[in-house]
């Protein structure tokens, strides 16, 4: 199966491209994208990924500070890309890539990268053993070590 290495996965398992389009009601009165309606898309997408790696249920945990430093306009085309970063024994640290882009100029712009950590649940809501990442890069070894020093693990 895809992304399947013994009994850990790679990031190819988690990657999930989510797209929105930013309408009126997304807007506060300048027009711009509301910063609570894009955490919202973000936790949504890093919530896939998370799920899709472990194969359930999962809940999130934290959320890295975020910056809203790029507006993002109504009848933009948001796309966010979210993959499994890291693993420990039931939490699964994922990242979030953002991007907007503008239909007319075809121009699109990086807004932020956010890392969330969820933690895999069982049908009850205990918590459950994760699958563990397999990096098979020399960037996702990188990730992986940024996370784990985030972390304060090895
Ligand atoms: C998710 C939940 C069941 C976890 O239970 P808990 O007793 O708090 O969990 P623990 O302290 O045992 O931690 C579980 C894992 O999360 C990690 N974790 C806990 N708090 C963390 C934090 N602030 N940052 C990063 N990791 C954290 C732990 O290190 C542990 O990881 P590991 O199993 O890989 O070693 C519980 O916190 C919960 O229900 N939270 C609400 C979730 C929710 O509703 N989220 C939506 C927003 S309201």
């Amino acid at each position: 199966m895809k992304g399947m290495d013994n009994e850990g996965k790679t990031r190819d398992h988690s990657l999930t491209v989510t797209t929105e389009l930013v309408l009126p009601n997304d807007a506060n009165l300048l027009g711009n994208l509301l910063g609570g309606r894009l955490l919202h898309w973000i936790d949504i997408a890093g919530a896939l990924a998370a799920s899709r790696h472990s194969g359930g249920i999962v809940a999130t945990i934290r959320m890295d500070p975020v910056e809203f430093k790029h507006p993002i306009y109504v009848g933009n085309i948001v796309s966010l890309t979210s993959y499994v970063t890291w693993t420990g024994r039931t939490s699964i640290e994922t990242a979030v890539d953002t991007y907007a882009e503008d239909v007319l100029t075809e121009e699109k712009r990086f807004i932020n990268k956010i890392y969330l950590i969820f933690v895999a649940l069982d049908q009850n809501g205990a918590k459950r053993i994760t699958p563990p990442l397999i990096p098979k890069t020399d960037e996702e070894r990188r990730e992986w070590a940024e996370a784990a020093a985030r972390r304060g693990k090895k």
